[in-house]
């Protein structure tokens, strides 16, 4: 690795991704991988803090990784890996427990939002589970997070953890910064748009799967819900289900809301929904091309989760060893 910043983002395989998931994330990892040091991570750690079906996991794990790959990730230039590989992630989890308040813990919405759909399953690992994002990002000394606006209260928290350890026992960790899109952070569900468009949403027409058809995605945003009136105008408050659409054209096509505001003036919300599936369907089809051929080969992308594993272990021992020599363990 050179003396570029450091960039540490992570996706969990806990469903299938969906268009919030490349807007928000994925797509923008492959624009930072040219000027910055990259490590992208499959959170598998992360996942079970909800149950998985184990073969299923499995799954979806090389499926992460081939949409990393597919959506122009280069296995050389990035390090592509699997956090249960790198043992670094648990350890430095464990230690930052004990730098972490529950107060802190319990002002977290995702844990909210997450115990309120999991009632029968509420384990402390979903409690806990910011300070293993924390300990992902810390443990490389991350200079930047690129994530969706569901993660930032998450990320705040690791800026925090970081600067109380800092101050205990002197700089040890970069405190990292969030890198969130002006549009596609937040992608809402085309049902519901004052929801977040999410990969384990039980109802199939919420979400558009990086991976869907091109049919089936062209059917989902002509039966996205609209508001009431008839002009394509950006009002979050009085037209979210419009404005949804405008922020996933806008982002797609790397426009601001302004201009696509400008070119629909006068369509109908017929044609522009149409506009906006046909965009969508065009820009994701390669993607699911490239990543049904990648899935084909899991020998392939074995061999690419066992170089990134090598390298983030090299990348991260050394952080270990300084954090468990300062907080007094024999080294
Ligand atoms: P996850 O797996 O839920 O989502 C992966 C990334 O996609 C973003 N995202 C969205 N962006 C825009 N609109 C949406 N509707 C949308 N839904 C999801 C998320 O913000 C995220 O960037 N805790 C993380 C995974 C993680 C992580 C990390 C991220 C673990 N360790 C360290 C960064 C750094 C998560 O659950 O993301």
């Amino acid at each position: 690795m050179s003396n570029k910043k450091k960039i540490f983002s992570g996706v969990q395989p806990s469903g299938n991704l969906t268009l919030g998931n490349y807007l928000g994330a994925l797509r923008n990892f492959g624009l930072l991988q040219d000027d910055f040091d990259c490590l992208y991570c499959v959170v598998d750690l992360h996942s079970i803090t909800v149950r998985q079906d184990p073969e299923l996991l499995r799954e979806r794990s090389y499926a992460v990784l081939a949409l990393y790959l597919a959506c122009g990730l280069d296995p050389d230039k990035n390090v592509l890996f699997l956090q249960s590989q790198v043992s670094g992630h648990a350890e430095l989890g464990w230690a930052l427990n004990c730098y972490t308040y529950m107060g802190e813990l319990n002002r977290m919405t995702q844990f909210k939002d997450k115990s309120q759909k999991h009632a029968d399953n509420i384990n402390g690992g979903l409690y806990t589970y910011p300070v293993l994002m924390a300990a992902d990002i810390l443990l490389y000394n991350a200079d930047m997070v690129p994530i969706g606006q569901d993660q930032k209260q998450h990320l705040e928290l690791a800026r925090n953890v970081a600067e109380r350890f800092n101050k205990i026992y002197g700089d040890t960790f970069v405190i990292p910064e969030p890198f969130i899109p002006k549009t596609g952070a937040r992608v809402m569900s085309l049902q519901d748009p004052t929801k977040k468009m999410s990969k384990s949403d039980d109802n199939v027409n919420n979400f558009i799967l990086i991976t869907e058809g091109k049919d089936k995605i062209i059917k989902k945003f002509k039966k996205a819900v609209t508001d009431s009136g008839s002009e394509i105008v950006y009002d979050e408050e009085n037209k979210p289900g419009i404005s949804n659409l405008m922020k996933i054209y806008a982002s797609i096509t790397s426009k601001s809301v302004e201009e696509v505001q400008k070119e629909f003036e006068g369509s109908r919300y017929g044609d522009f929904k149409m506009a906006v599936g046909n965009t969508v369907a065009d820009t994701l089809e390669p993607i699911r091309i490239r990543y049904e051929e990648l899935m084909q080969d899991k020998a392939y992308l074995d061999s690419v989760f066992k170089k990134g594993a090598e390298r983030a272990k090299s990348m991260s021992e050394p952080m270990i060893d300084e954090v468990y020599r300062k907080i007094g363990f024999l080294r």
